[in-house]
């Protein structure tokens, strides 16, 4: 069989502000987790993202700052780089939408669009602030949401409901920059074709099974109640521009971020591939053959399943020789709430995912947020929670269990794993369910259930448990040292199916762990049981996770 090629997409952050743990549960943690499972299980995977530097979320940051949007983007990309580090978010490239690069492959998109007859020229009417005497962009306008009234809706999208909107949807509409009631004013825009492309879009949903059922539907469903042409231009003068040849319809217009930034998936993948022998090695990744997964918060769901699809679609329609391949999946999470509120930078909600550091190792803080993930429903979670899962099953279920067997081990064995007598039906048993525990975690990770496959590592780990309070080799080991040294060497076993198990989740302590137990790095060994080799020498071990302390505030 040839080598799987999974495309692992990450949503691209806005380049002005570190994410909250509410992003990194939504869209961060979950792709690292299932790009280290596909590496260790042998499949060629590509995790590409980087820094949104458009749109008004990074130019709102540059005017409260006094300075050029750029700079914004120049200060924060490298923080991030420094974040996914220590998080261990193991990104193949994460770049920025800056790049010439992208500006290029986006020239390209828009020019295969063009031909294709998907872009085209039309007037509209555009929100205009009388005071600041400029066209405002969709974040610039608030009012309240025609669909659920809520008061604070943003021009682009609300908040609330998830709708997405047009500025002039917006009941009550005012300027964010200087609170008028904006007018309707003309402008010529470029505009896609979405309606051009609505059946093939149609065809190709209703042709994905396994999504999750929030995802599918919604997009069946936006696009059953009738697609609309879309802007992809804007009256602005921050965001990549338009190809020179079409740069005909006034001055002072740039390309809309939201619809560039989601070429960057394809930009970052030819990036990456221009930084190795062979600049033509994306094209692996960006196939029918290939498999691609995004990984997104449900408020990015329009873009992933609707939109950034028909882009491909029409782009593949224009020459017969182009085949880049559609999602795969797009496995959107729901929001996480802290007490029951969303956790969102723009409306500065939450907490920096990285002040979590100060309390957790980051392995503690990846395997507590993976309990919680909101796969299928919201989900509320408190550092109390996190601190519980951290202290109850990760660090006594795991932790402790390879302590107390390394540490047995190394005291009786004379600090090397002990060779083994006949196994019986209990060993047998054992190692049995680890492996057919490695088995069910690898096909919920297949299927994006990650917060099932945390199930399936802790029940490794606890088999292991309950195999030596059945055992008792600190009770054996007197009077039957052959029986205890094939007990130990049992668990060793386990644990050594562990290190597979856990790695996706907490790839740190993994790796320290592999050390002492004389194993090479846990890539090279692929997704089953390793042997932990009889004779071999056991490092003495150290405490892996250290309790926690619930915060009294
Ligand atoms: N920066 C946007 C957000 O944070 C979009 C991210 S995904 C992209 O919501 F693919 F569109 F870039
Ligand atoms: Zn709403």
């Amino acid at each position: 069989m040839s080598t799987r090629h999974i495309l692992v997409a990450v949503a691209w952050p806005y380049a002005k502000a570190l994410q909250h743990l509410g992003h990194f549960a939504g869209a961060y943690l979950p792709p690292d987790i299932f790009a280290r499972y596909h590496r260790i299980a042998g499949n060629a995977v590509l995790m590409v993202s980087g820094a949104d530097a458009h749109g008004t979320p990074i130019t709102v940051a540059a005017d409260e700052d006094g300075v050029e949007p750029s700079s914004i983007v120049e200060h924060f990309h490298p923080l991030m780089l420094d974040q996914w580090e220590q998080l261990g978010i193991d990104f193949d490239l994460f770049t920025t939408t800056m790049t010439d690069n992208h500006r290029e492959v986006t020239w390209e998109l828009f020019r295969g669009l063009h031909d294709a007859g998907l872009v085209v020229s039309e007037v509209t009417d555009q929100y205009f602030d009388p005071e600041k005497q400029r066209f405002l962009p969709d974040r610039y306008v608030e009012g309240t949401c025609p669909v659920c009234g809520y008061p604070d809706a943003r021009g682009d999208q609300c908040d609330n409901c998830t709708s997405t909107l047009d500025p002039t949807d917006l009941i009550d509409p005012r300027s964010t920059l200087s609170g008028a009631t904006p007018e309707l004013r003309q402008t010529e825009h470029w505009f896609i074709d979405l309606p051009g492309i609505a059946d093939e879009l149609a065809e190709w949903l209703e042709g994905r099974e396994d999504w999750r059922p929030h995802v599918i539907n919604w997009a069946r469903g936006f696009v059953r109640s009738g697609l609309q042409r879309r802007a992809i231009t804007r009256d602005l003068t921050w965001g990549v521009p338009i190809p020179p040849e079409y740069d005909t319809l006034g001055e002072g217009k740039r390309i809309y971020v939201w619809f560039e930034a989601v070429i960057g998936y394809l930009s970052a993948a030819r990036e990456w591939a221009a930084g190795t022998d062979d600049p033509e090695a994306w094209r692996r990744w960006w196939n029918d053959d290939a498999e691609s997964y995004y990984f997104v918060g449900k408020d990015n769901i329009p873009f992933h399943a609707v939109f950034w699809p028909s882009y491909l679609l029409g782009y593949n329609r224009a020459d017969r020789d182009r085949d880049l391949n559609l999602p795969t999946d797009v496995p959107a999470n729901q929001y996480v709430t802290f007490k029951g509120e969303k956790a969102s930078t723009s409306r500065g909600v939450g907490t920096l995912v990285l002040d979590y550091l100060d309390t957790f190792s980051a392995d503690q803080l990846r395997f507590a947020v993976a309990r919680h993930l909101p796969e299928l429903n919201d989900a509320d979670i408190t550092e109390e929670d996190l601190v519980k899962v951290a202290n109850d099953e990760l660090a006594n279920d795991w932790g402790n269990l390879v302590n107390r067997v390394l540490t047995m081990t190394r005291k009786h064995f004379d600090e090397s794993v002990p060779e083994p007598a006949d196994l019986d039906d209990v060993d047998r048993a054992l190692l049995a369910e680890v492996e057919a525990r490695l088995a069910a975690e690898a096909a919920a990770i297949e299927a994006v259930e990650l917060r099932s496959a945390v199930q399936e590592a802790l029940g490794l780990a606890r088999a292991a448990n309950a195999y030596l309070n059945a055992r008792e080799p600190w009770r054996t080991r007197k009077d039957d040292p052959v029986r205890t040294g094939t007990t130990l060497w049992v668990a060793l076993q386990a644990i050594g199916a562990g290190t597979v198990a856990f790695a996706p989740f907490t790839p740190f302590s993994v790796d320290v762990l592999r050390g002492w137990l004389g194993l090479g790095p846990v890539v090279e060994g692929g997704w089953q049981r390793p042997e932990v080799v009889a004779g071999t020498p056991i490092s003495e071990p150290e405490v892996l996770f250290p309790k926690l302390e619930v915060d009294p505030a």
